[in-house]
């Protein structure tokens, strides 16, 4: 009877449960879309309970689909869309407020006076990231001081603090385990990545009780086991990762120098650095990739806030085309020499601009201007980010990517992966298997579980499916990249 691992992939606009065989090859998908809240300008929220149910209700999906019982999962791996904070009542399960999503600005003021304070460089020395609301700390600080009581109880030790992982893992375990691991902790501002701790001065300067953290552990370990009536068994969940780590996993980016950029609501490129963290100049953040037996391996990341919501905007709010496959045909039609450029500034600018207050805009239309050319321009943005990370990574770095590993539901899109090729100058390698994170998170238990021992049996299970090639005249790239440079200084708030 074959066996498999269940990837439980958390995200900001779904949840999805995977199951994989030990080639990694996927046996079956679940997954469920859920609401996205939206109270105020800038602000955005999930609904806690939409995500547990919706996790839940795939992994069961999954395993009717795939036709198989719990007691052929052999264990459980998890990675989540990262930074959403989530603060819950230690008794009952029941979280004291919404999920304040990673995308949320509503502490924008807040960072802007613990920067002008000159707090930036201590944060990014022991963190390796900058002050700014995509962090947890100030959206975690928010929900203690505006929450009423809840600071009171959090002093009191009533109150659990967690990333997405924790939250689940606390379900799962029925409140047994109060856990997270090294990748989710470095995305909090609260852990210091040199010392693999929760540190006393954030929590000082971010005013955070540290009776609320979860105990760190490496991404592939012990994080407990499920309740057996949740799914079917008892089953041991042994890799978790935020999801953008899990994906360099799922890439096989173990080797310095090697990285990937991941597709999905924003984009993430991350490189991988080895033993040592570096520092980027270039407001880059220093995050760790993955930890295994207690030692980081850390990593360089470009957080760019939207890509596929681009698209998800261009059909559900400008309802230009009814699915997103549609896209590709769109862009093949744009008239050639079209400058239109749109900047998706909707929740402020990431790396590495780091512009909260920036909103996003369409620049160039003219009389002739169609449907075709604003899908292209939608999907073109999100290949001119990329080579802005590019650009900085290649400054910061001795040794930066010659080749791009990608990932994510857009990469599917062969006439974006092309522009990508041509904007970056360098190959851009799309594997066979696209669902990186989930398998990135499944390899972590895998490594846990025994059903591999070493990171190079992983990386011999990497298949490219299509390389694309840098084809564009070198002065036409530069001719658009400098419109969307123009496009970019034109939305920023300062
Ligand atoms: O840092 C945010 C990131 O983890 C969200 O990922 O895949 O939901 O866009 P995704």
């Amino acid at each position: 009877m074959s066996s498999f691992i269940l990837a439980i992939d958390q995200g900001t606009t779904s949840s999805r449960a995977i199951l994989f065989d030990r080639q990694g090859q996927v046996a079956a998908v679940a997954q469920q879309e859920f609401a996205q809240h939206f109270p105020h300008d800038g602000w955005i929220e999930h609904n806690p309970e939409d995500i547990w149910e919706t996790v839940v209700a795939t992994c069961r999906d999954v395993m009717r689909n795939a036709d198989i019982s719990a007691d052929q999962i052999d264990g459980i791996g998890i990675t989540n869309q990262r930074e959403t904070t989530i603060l819950w009542d230690r008794k009952t399960g029941k979280p004291l407020y919404n999920a304040i999503v990673w995308q949320d600005r509503r502490t924008s003021d807040l960072c802007q006076s613990l920067r002008d304070k000159g707090h930036t460089d201590v944060v990014q020395a022991k963190t390796g990231l900058l002050i700014d609301p995509y962090f947890s700390a100030t959206k975690l600080g928010w929900i203690l001081d505006n929450v009423e009581g809840a600071r009171e109880r959090a002093e009191q030790g009533e109150l659990a603090f967690g990333t997405v992982d924790s939250f689940l893992i606390w379900r799962l375990t029925g409140g047994q385990q109060h856990v997270t691991d090294a990748t989710n902790a470095s995305r909090t501002a609260l852990f210091n990545i040199h010392t693999q701790e929760w540190d006393e001065e954030l929590l000082t300067l971010f005013n955070i009780p540290a009776n609320l953290l979860p105990e760190v552990k490496d991404s592939s370990d012990d994080f407990g086991t499920t309740e057996a009536h949740w799914l079917g068994a008892s089953l041991p969940i042994a890799g978790v990762a935020g999801d953008q780590q899990a994906a360099l996993v799922g890439q096989a980016c173990f080797q310095p120098g090697m990285g990937k950029s991941t597709y999905g609501t924003g984009c993430f490129m991350i490189v991988n650095t080895g033993e040592t963290p570096s520092l980027s100049r270039n407001r880059l953040l220093t995050t760790i990739g993955y930890r295994l037996n207690g030692k980081p391996t850390y990593a360089m990341e470009g957080s760019i806030f939207v890509a596929g919501a681009t698209v998800q905007w261009l059909r559900d709010g400008l309802n230009l085309f009814a699915d997103a496959s549609e896209t590709e045909a769109l862009a093949q039609e744009t008239r050639s020499g079209h400058s239109v450029y749109l900047v998706p500034a909707f929740t402020g600018l990431g790396a590495p601009h780091w512009d909260p207050k920036a909103r996003g805009a369409i620049f160039g239309l003219t009389r002739d201007t169609g449907i075709a050319e604003i899908v292209a321009a939608g999907l073109q943005a999100v290949c001119y980010q990329t080579r802005d990370l590019q650009h900085c990574m290649n400054d910061d770095m001795e040794a930066p990517p010659g080749t791009l590993r990608v990932d994510g539901g857009m990469v599917k899109n062969s006439w974006v992966m092309q522009f990508l090729a041509d904007m970056l100058g360098v190959q851009v390698d799309r594997p066979t298997i696209l669902e990186t994170t989930a398998l990135g998170a499944a390899y972590l238990a895998g490594l846990r579980l025994g059903w591999y021992q070493t990171l190079e049996e992983i990386e011999q299970l990497w298949r490219c499916e299509k390389s694309f090639l840098p084809e564009m005249e070198e002065s036409t790239r530069e001719e658009l990249y400098q419109g969307w440079l123009d496009a970019v200084s034109r939305v920023r708030s300062s």
